[in-house]
């Protein structure tokens, strides 16, 4: 079993050996019967272990092509799993263009350990070497970023990282391992929201983990154990069954943000767009080399003001507006009062995160009704 599709649908989901159940039956249990002392078939309480998180698990750790995979309640619950790898006195190091809950634990959370965080605000690998410190532990990536859509160099800032003995860890939830396997190009920690691409429909918050060293696995597994953040047997099996589809789910989704980006490029209203499938990007070089696919991501500044925004998102029908991303529905959002909000605003928009960005995520619908709404929209 080698190829994507195929281990989206098979791997970590063998037939139930009790029943013959084709599918993952949801082991919606706390505790497992034991024969005697120390005799358990692999499970004892479901805090540390559970059948259905089990496939969940190694499914997602087949895609990402890793060797191991950790799933949690929540990508942020995935994220303080890695920060617990962190202790006082160490430093972190990131690109500025954050999903805002990840600097909101960086600045709120972990800053009150004594752990200071560095940005980045260039794209250039070699800024990252010199924002290197002696006590630097982790580097923290998101590529493509949240909501600007740059992109970062993976397999150069894993080379840096790893001459300076610093763990590179990757947030791939807006590409999904379809478009881009960051562990490929080097980095050793892999983070998901399981939330967006992956489950894919909306109904669960979800993280995930996937990671190749054995040293560092065991280490946020105890963590995941000792901290208690898991997923529910159900919300892991909705998720695995959102995995199915992820495959043919993000090639429609590229098809129809690629169209949209065109459409939106070529609109009197619209200012700029921002979407790596563009050849007028600014990273459109490297996500060729490093992506297999632009994904469903698309943002713009559009030519207004505040108010105009606000009609903008009021007029649209099939485009929802709200939070959250990757799901077969379209959604629109305005990261400067909602997913960025918690960033302050000079900073905001000192790094281009400007009141009139709009993200959307692009859904799987038929394009013609996506461009129509657009179209009246964006009409005077
Ligand atoms: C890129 C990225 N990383 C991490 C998270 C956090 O995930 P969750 O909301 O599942 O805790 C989000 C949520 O929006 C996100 O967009």
């Amino acid at each position: 079993m080698t190829k994507f599709s195929t281990k989206a649908i098979h791997a970590g989901q063998e037939p139930d050996p009790g029943t013959g159940a084709v599918m993952t039956p949801i082991f919606q249990t706390s505790t497992y019967a034991q024969t005697g002392l120390g005799g358990h078939k692999g499970y004892e309480y479901s805090r540390s272990g559970n059948p259905t998180r089990t496939a969940l698990e190694e499914c997602i750790a087949a895609l990402e092509n890793g060797t191991y995979g950790l799933a949690f309640a929540s990508g942020l619950a995935a994220e303080q799993a890695i920060l617990s790898l962190l202790k006082s006195g160490d430093h972190l190091l990131s690109c500025d263009d954050l999903y805002g809950g990840t600097y909101r634990i960086f600045e709120r959370v972990i800053s009150r350990y004594n752990i200071e965080t560095g940005y980045v605000t260039t794209g250039k690998p070699e800024d990252y070497e010199k924002a290197i410190q002696p006590n630097t532990k982790l580097i923290w990536l998101e590529t493509p970023t949240n909501p600007l859509l740059r992109l970062v160099d993976i397999r150069a800032i894993a080379e840096i990282a790893h001459r300076h003995n610093i763990l590179l860890v990757v947030d791939n939830t807006f590409s999904s391992p379809y478009f881009q396997r960051p562990l490929e190009l080097g980095a050793d920690i892999v983070l998901h929201s399981t939330t967006k691409y992956i489950n894919g429909h909306s109904d669960v918050v979800g993280g995930a983990l996937v990671l190749n060293d054995h040293e560092t696995y065991e280490a946020i597994k105890f963590y995941q154990n000792a901290a208690g953040g898991i997923p529910g047997p159900f919300d892991s099996w909705l998720t695995l069954r959102g995995i199915k589809t992820l495959a043919v789910r993000m090639r429609q989704h590229e098809e129809n943000a690629f169209s949209i980006a065109q459409f939106l490029t070529e609109h009197p209203r619209v200012q700029r767009v921002y979407y790596p499938g563009l050849a007028s990007h600014p990273d459109y070089a490297l996500a060729k080399r490093q992506m297999s696919g632009f994904g469903g991501m698309v943002s713009f500044d559009f030519k207004g003001t505040l108010e105009d925004v606000d009609q903008l998102v009021r007029k649209l029908n099939v485009f929802t507006f709200a939070e959250s991303l990757g799901g077969v529905e379209s959604l629109v959002c305005h990261p400067a009062t909602m997913t960025h909000g918690s960033i302050p605003k000079e900073l905001r928009e000192s790094r281009g995160l400007t009141d009139t960005l709009l993200r959307l995520s692009v859904g799987i619908e038929d394009i013609d009704d996506l461009l129509l709404d657009l179209q009246q929209a964006l009409a005077d």
